[in-house]
Order: C-alpha cells, then structure tokens, then sequence
C-alpha cells in the first residue's frame, strides 16, 4: 500500500506509540511530551493503514533547527520513509524561514547513512548531550 506524507507533528499518543515500537521506551519523560511536542517547530506523520512513521524540528524559528524523533515503524522500514520524513522536514525549514539555516541532529548508527546521503556531516565537532534528572 502506498504511504502518505502529511506535515504535522505527531500527536502524544502518536509519538509514544512510534517511541515505544521503535525501542525508546525508556527515552522519554512522558508527563513533558505533550509541551514538548506543541514546542516542535514542524513535524511529519507518515500512514498506510496506520501511523507507520514520524518526525519532528524544534529550534528557534529562524536560524537554529534541529531535527528530533525521527522513527519508522519496525514493520515498514526501508520503504524509502525515512528519506521521505528527513526530506518533508528540511522543505518545511526552507519554507519557514529565508536565507541560511543550521541544522543539527543526532544519527542513531541506522540513520547514519541516510543522514549522510542527504548532505549531513560529523565534521569535527563532537555531539555531546546529558539527560538531567531531579
Ligand atoms: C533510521 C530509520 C528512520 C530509517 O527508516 P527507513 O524508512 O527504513 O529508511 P529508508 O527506507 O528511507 O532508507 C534510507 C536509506 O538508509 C538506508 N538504511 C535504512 N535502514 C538501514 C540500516 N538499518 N542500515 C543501513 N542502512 C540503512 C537505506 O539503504 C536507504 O538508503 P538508499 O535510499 O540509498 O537506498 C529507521 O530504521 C528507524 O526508525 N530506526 C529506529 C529509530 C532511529 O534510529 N531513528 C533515527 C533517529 S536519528
């Protein structure tokens, strides 16, 4: 069945079901996910006969974007939907501001390739983060 595209963030209950299929479970405080995702800059849902993929950018809008949660369904995978979301993503980026723009993310060693084809690097920066907990 072909899949649609539709450029919108994933609801709480779409992310948690993507999250938890693709093995992040555990990735998550869930009680912040509903403000985090109304935070996204832009996103991407992807169907057939059910929610099979997502995407999302959050940043500031205008110069900083960074691409998040980008996850395809374990049952649908290398059907061309994760391009298809990484792509959707950056032409909304294109479209939501003018002129030059950084965009960063982190590449799970599966997205690795994908991401590269699409133009992105590791340079020679290194990708640092910490999960602070109370
Ligand atoms: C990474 C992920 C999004 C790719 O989704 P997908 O729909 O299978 O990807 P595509 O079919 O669009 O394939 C994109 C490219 O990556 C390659 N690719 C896909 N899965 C791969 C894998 N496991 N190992 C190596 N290359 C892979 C494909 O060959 C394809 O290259 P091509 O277009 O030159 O043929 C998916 O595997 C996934 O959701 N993984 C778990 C969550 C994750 O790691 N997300 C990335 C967060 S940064």
């Amino acid at each position: 069945m072909p899949y649609t595209v539709t450029a919108r963030v994933p609801t709480p209950e779409e992310h948690r079901f993507l999250a938890e299929a693709v093995g992040w479970g555990d990735a998550f405080w869930w009680e912040a996910m509903p403000a985090s995702l109304a935070g996204s800059t832009c996103g991407v849902v992807v169907h057939d006969d059910g929610l099979i993929g997502m995407g999302r950018v959050v940043g500031d809008g205008a110069f900083y974007f960074y691409i998040e949660d980008v996850a395809v369904h374990p049952d649908h995978r290398a059907r061309g939907i994760g391009r298809a979301i990484v792509e959707s993503l950056v032409r909304q980026v294109r479209d939501l501001a003018p002129g030059h723009h950084f965009v960063g993310l982190f590449a799970t060693p599966e997205a690795e390739a994908l991401y590269r084809s699409l133009g992105w690097e590791a340079k020679e920066m290194l990708g640092m983060w910490q999960v602070l907990r109370d």
